[in-house]
């Protein structure tokens, strides 16, 4: 009989003492691993609790700076913003997108002014300008890809103007990875990065976040865009193509119903992976620890660990304040 088994081999010896449990733990969190998403929206001295997501507000951007502040001394090296914009400044061709003083490009302005160091990434997607709700420009009922790409590469551009460090575009539309990278060296913006959604699926898990932005589709779904929760293979096929196409960081999203996807994708590019611990997945944790059946900070811990584990580089995630808190204690 091998000395490896049982009763020679116990494995709870490695298990006996805080101690040793750190000394054999194989992954663990640091701030570093963090991007908190942000909410601006217009107006000052303003915040609104977004009702799905406790905890999680919309900030108009002076209160957003002090936000970011806060975020900054916290350790956390970047942040993911979001722009909530007003109905009547929406369209079907998202025009207001490309606003050189829109509220995102004003908002990157304003912090990279205050915070030079922190990594600004901006959301490049149309839904939230779009009357359609969709992220690209409609015709009859279809969601054109060609069209949308061009304009999501023009945002991107926009963006970077603007100072943003990463481009991350959430929208899943073919081919706009090479067009943006192509717009954004072609106007000088070199070292713009582009962090590409490039395994986001039609999830049930963004409802908290629609309501945040206002940006729930008018119309049908995002199927035809956004991909098939029983897909591995294409979401590889994904990944690969936008670290082809350009991609300097490649994304799955969300995250914990989808950590073999990440273990998938992590395998297959050699580019850092991130994962997006979406509205949803923030929004179950917080609704059950409301109600006493589950203690938040572990289970947010352990959600954070299982993203490591499945071989996440960067996590997206509206716990990063909180988790980061729990890190320095
Ligand atoms: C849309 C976008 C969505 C999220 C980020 N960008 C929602 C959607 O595709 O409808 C979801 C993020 C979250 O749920 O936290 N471009």
């Amino acid at each position: 009989m091998s000395h490896s088994q049982f009763p020679y081999s116990r494995p709870r010896r490695l298990r006996a003492s805080e101690n040793i449990r750190r000394m054999v733990s194989e992954h663990s969190l640091s701030a570093n691993d963090f991007i908190a998403p942000l909410f601006v929206m217009e107006g000052e001295k303003g915040k609104e609790e977004i009702t799905s997501m406790p905890g999680q507000f919309r900030f108009t951007l002076d209160l957003l700076l002090k936000e970011i502040d806060e975020i900054q001394s916290l350790g956390i090296p970047s942040v993911l913003l979001f722009a909530k914009v007003p109905d009547d400044k929406k369209d079907n061709k998202g025009t207001e997108a490309l606003n050189p003083d829109g509220l995102m490009q004003v908002a990157v302005r304003a912090i990279k002014k205050e915070f030079p160091d922190l990594v600004v990434m901006t959301d490049v997607a149309m839904d939230p300008y779009s009357s359609y709700g969709h992220d690209g420009i409609v015709e009859d009922g279809q969601i054109l890809n060609d069209e949308s790409a061009e304009l999501l590469a023009k945002m991107a551009v926009s963006h970077a103007e603007a100072g943003a460090d990463f481009a991350a575009p959430s929208d899943m539309m073919d081919g706009r990875i090479m067009l943006m990278r192509e717009a954004l060296d072609e106007m000088g913006y070199h070292n713009t990065g582009i962090m590409a959604y490039s395994a986001k699926y039609a999830s049930s898990y963004y409802g908290p976040f629609r309501d945040a932005l206002d940006s729930a589709p008018g119309f049908g779904d995002k199927k035809t865009y956004q991909m098939d929760p029983s897909n591995v293979t294409e979401a590889v096929k994904e990944a690969i193509s936008d670290e082809q196409e350009g991609a300097d960081i490649v994304m799955v999203k969300p995250g914990l119903p989808y950590l073999d996807v990440v273990r998938a994708v992590k395998e297959s590019v050699h580019v850092p992976v991130s994962v997006y611990n979406v509205s949803g997945e923030y929004a179950m944790i917080k609704a059950a620890a409301e109600k006493g059946w589950l203690n938040e900070e572990q289970a947010m811990m352990e959600a954070l660990i299982a993203f490591k584990r499945a071989g996440a580089d960067l996590i997206a995630t509206y716990f990063a304040k909180d988790a980061a808190r729990f890190l320095r204690s």
